[in-house]
């Protein structure tokens, strides 16, 4: 049994930790498990912006619900009636595209009841914890993801988390991979460890995807309260163009067009075979550790020991560094990588800060943002392996592509700028991926000697990876492959509840429980038609298209 999250309690919920798949609001409630539904006291906002916000809306789950569901798909057309009697008792795991699209109504109807549940459970005053006990404070491109699904019924809220996370950055413009709010003893490595005390607050000295600006532009089109948006763009803007220019500067000083990261936890795919090779740079003499994550998930899913002592042996070597100085790090690092994944989100985001530059009338800033694009189109070139036909991540300081096949391959689609050519032969990969497992999209492809269905990024889906990917593949017009990758999503959601990843060959939940940004994907990105159409609206230079 984990130890309980003392903060947990606070927050008025007993969950065990062994506790449910699903979130039960309604339904499989395991007799054994203890939950409880939150009392109206749980509901009272942590935060003195969301209690006023709150104060002019009811404070009424039902009220939530109901308006999440009509700003979400078709389920605002439901009466609870008809879907009451209609609930599915068992959800077999079985394909069967025809079943699945008539529990479909059903079952979203319950995970959307769910998520809304999840984010509040773990809205611990401003930010929103990914998962109680395994990840207690805010992280960086978690929060900005669930950003949009607060949105969905509390667009206050969601403002709030954006504000909180950059309330944590740094003179340099680095936006830290952890904010530290509040002290939690269920995580290592935690405040202590990193020890960056000058900071506006206690947080790591790495960063994470800058997934923010695209939050922001989500938040910002889709607003129900335009002078809100309005006031929230001014104040962020600024904030987001110093996260990206620390970027280029901290991370590109030789001027490459593509952006290096230090640590596999700035990628946030943390164990991912890419970087099996440029981990392999000597392990230092550490402080003895203890780590709290095997506390909470069993150590077939999550990163080996061997490779905790890498992670904590760059971290140690950076705190020497002068506190994590960003003009040395990139200098003295072991380990500097081109990765796809952060590039690719980088790129992307780039395009929806240039969006949000035009609104604001910043023409030099879109002249900025142009280069930038333009010399990561160039950048990108060196990542593409004609022979597998695939991007790979590169290792800077050996110059070789990692030889490793993974999800994060297809996110330059995302991006937008694999050339027509290249998404072609993306898309064969894919199908072939696909073909071997029954939940797509796998974190490595399923035929590597490699691929471990189960270890956290060496093989399981994640929700958030399949949106970026899907939502690529409608921005090059794979309608079809896209809504494959949509319909797995929601099955895997469906069958296994709110988890962090899930295992692509069985379609069970795998990691953390009741997760915030798989829930914020299911209320927000994954099939709400604004996001799905977000594919067909980038911002900035479509050269790739016209190639
Ligand atoms: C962890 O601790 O697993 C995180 O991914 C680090 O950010």
């Amino acid at each position: 049994m984990a130890p309980q999250d003392p903060l947990a309690e606070n927050n008025g919920y007993t969950l065990d930790s062994q506790g449910p798949d699903s979130f039960p609001l309604g339904m499989k409630i395991p007799s054994t498990v203890k939950v409880r539904r939150p009392s109206a006291a749980d509901l009272a906002p942590q935060s003195p912006i969301l209690a006023e916000s709150l104060a002019k809306s009811p404070v009424d789950r039902v009220f939530w619900r109901k308006r999440s569901l009509h700003r979400l798909f078709s389920l605002g057309n439901m009466d609870a009636k008809a879907r009451d009697s209609n609930i599915p008792q068992s959800i077999d795991g079985k394909r069967s595209r025809k079943s699945e699209q008539e529990l479909d109504e059903h079952a979203r109807t319950q995970i959307v009841e769910d998520s809304i549940y999840v984010m509040r459970m773990n809205d611990f005053g401003g930010y929103t914890v990914p998962a109680q006990g395994l990840y207690p404070f805010q992280w960086n491109w978690d929060s900005a993801i669930v950003s949009a699904g607060w949105a969905v019924f509390d667009e206050a809220r969601a403002w709030e988390e954006l504000e909180k996370l950059f309330s944590g950055q740094w003179e340099d413009g680095m936006v830290p991979s952890i904010v530290f709010h509040r002290p939690s003893n269920t995580y290592f490595p935690g405040p202590d460890i990193w020890g960056t005390p000058q900071k506006p607050s206690k947080s790591t000295g790495i960063t994470q995807p800058p997934v923010a600006a695209l939050s922001v532009r989500f938040l910002y089109e889709h607003t129900e309260n335009p002078e809100l948006a309005e006031q929230k763009l001014v104040s962020l803007f600024p904030k987001l163009l110093a996260w990206h220019r620390w970027w280029y500067k901290a991370r590109d000083p030789e001027n490459t067009g593509v952006v290096a990261i230090l640590h596999p936890w700035e990628s946030g795919m943390d164990n991912s075979p890419a970087w099996d090779e440029s981990m392999k740079f000597p392990i230092d003499k550490l402080p003895r550790y203890v780590r709290c994550d095997l506390n909470h998930v069993d150590s077939c899913m999550r990163p080996t020991q061997e490779t905790y002592d890498r992670y904590l042996t760059l971290l140690h070597r950076f705190k020497a560094a002068n506190f994590y100085d960003p003009s040395r790090l990139y200098w003295i690092s072991p380990f500097r990588v081109t990765d796809l994944c952060v590039n690719s989100i980088l790129i992307r985001a780039n395009r929806d800060l240039r969006w949000l530059a035009l609104r604001l009338e910043k023409d030099d800033i879109v002249k900025e943002i142009d280069e930038w694009l333009n010399k990561g189109f160039e950048g990108f070139k060196q990542l593409w392996d004609e022979d597998s036909g695939l991007f790979k991540c590169k290792d800077q300081l050996t110059g070789k592509l990692a030889n490793a096949p993974i999800s994060a391959a297809f996110l330059p689609l995302f991006a937008g700028v694999a050339t027509k050519e290249q998404a072609d032969k993306l898309t064969h990969n894919l199908e072939r991926w696909l073909g071997q497992v029954n939940y797509g999209v796998p974190s490595m492809d399923p035929e590597d000697h490699r691929f471990e269905p189960l270890r956290y990024w060496r093989g399981p889906v994640w929700i958030i990876m399949n949106w970026m990917i899907s939502n690529g593949l409608r921005h090059y017009g794979y309608d079809e492959l896209a809504d494959r990758i949509k319909d797995d999503s929601i099955s895997l959601t469906t069958k296994a509840g709110l988890r962090e990843y899930f295992d692509p060959l069985t379609g069970d939940g795998a990691g953390g429980r009741n997760f915030s940004w798989t829930a914020a994907m299911c209320l927000a990105w994954l099939d709400r038609p604004a996001a799905i159409a977000i594919g067909h609206k980038m911002s900035g230079p479509k050269k790739h298209l016209n190639a």
